[in-house]
């Protein structure tokens, strides 16, 4: 039973079961047989794992570090996202229409709004660089033989932590939920877009395809700049120390956090949480009481098992 109060409406797609809104129904094939073009860019990512943060990075060094558009465009315009709705009014800014993508739910949105983000993403102009907390196997199945992917995973267990902030910042429908709800979700695979070990596996057996860039948000958290120079060169662009330092202070999280375009924090419920809230690696343990870190690890070393992936943050 969802915990959420979404499971009435939740489908289970392909083989590892991902939890989606019953509305993905009417849109799964159209996005798995999306063309891909060979000049793509996407950023793939279970929601909370550093998405924001890795699309204003590949956007900049894709776009020659063009701070100025960057700061006068929002980052959904430049970087859409595939499972929602073409615009995303700053009304609309709710786990229905954005994060829970309920491309069924369209109610409130003005008519521009209501084209799903697969269709016009499928008629914008190339290059497109695209947003999707979908895990590999619900997408075009060409798609690493075709474009470029950058894929961010984080330990699933700051990722609850950080779903249960989003939802607290987004408020209404959620706020009856504490923490404790938003982990047994994560932990019992019920979370959106869950299993999330599965969504990381995929793209981590795809780890040394070249079109594939794998990387730990733990990791861009130790060493930003390192970071930009990877993914800098895996899009075969390249920049000075000057320039990457440059970036690193952009993307910042003080930085980001100020940044309106990328810090979407429009509609909260009054209690001061951020999109772009904490950035910290690790900060799980202030949440955890003992059975939920216990629960933690058997979790991970459960659905670990038989796998080679390992999070830095649980070796
Ligand atoms: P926290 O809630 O743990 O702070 P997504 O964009 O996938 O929804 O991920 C959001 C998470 O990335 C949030 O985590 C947010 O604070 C974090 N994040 C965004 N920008 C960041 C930055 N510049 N540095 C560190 N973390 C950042």
């Amino acid at each position: 039973k969802c915990l959420l109060g979404y499971t009435k409406q939740f489908v289970k797609c392909g083989k590892a079961g991902y939890v989606m809104p019953g509305a993905f129904r009417n849109h799964a094939e159209a996005i798995y047989n999306l063309q891909v073009r060979p000049d793509d860019i996407w950023v793939i990512t279970f929601p909370r794992s550093g998405t924001t943060w890795m699309q204003e990075l590949v956007w900049l060094v894709e776009n020659n570090l063009d701070f100025k558009k960057a700061k006068s465009t929002p980052l959904y315009q430049r970087f859409p996202m595939l499972e929602t709705t073409t615009q995303i009014p700053e009304i609309a800014f709710d786990l229905i229409k954005v994060n829970f993508m309920n491309l069924g739910n369209f109610q409130g949105l003005s008519k521009a709004a209501r084209v799903p983000s697969w269709q016009s993403i499928d008629e914008a102009p190339s290059p497109r660089l695209i947003k999707t907390h979908l895990p590999l196997s619900l997408l075009p199945p060409n798609l690493l033989n075709t474009a470029k992917v950058v894929y961010v995973a984080r330990d699933p267990r700051d990722v609850s932590v950080s779903y249960y902030y989003l939802h607290k910042m987004v408020g209404k429908t959620l706020l009856r939920a504490n923490f404790t709800h938003f982990w047994e979700a994560l932990r019992r695979d019920l979370m959106p877009y869950s299993p999330i070990v599965a969504h990381t596996n995929e793209a981590w057996c795809k780890r040394h395809h070249p079109n594939m860039h794998f990387m730990f948000y733990e990791d861009m958290i130790k060493d930003l700049p390192k970071e930009i120079r990877g993914v800098s060169d895996f899009l075969n662009k390249n920049y000075n120390d000057k320039e990457i330092k440059k970036l690193a202070e952009h993307l910042s999280f003080e930085n980001l956090r100020k940044n309106k375009n990328v810090n979407n924090t429009t509609n909260t419920n009054g209690e001061g949480i951020q999109f772009v809230r904490k950035g910290e690696a690790g900060g799980w343990q202030a949440h955890f009481d003992e059975k939920q870190q216990l629960q933690a690890e058997e979790y991970l070393i459960d659905r670990l098992q038989g796998l080679d992936l390992r999070y830095p943050s649980f070796p």
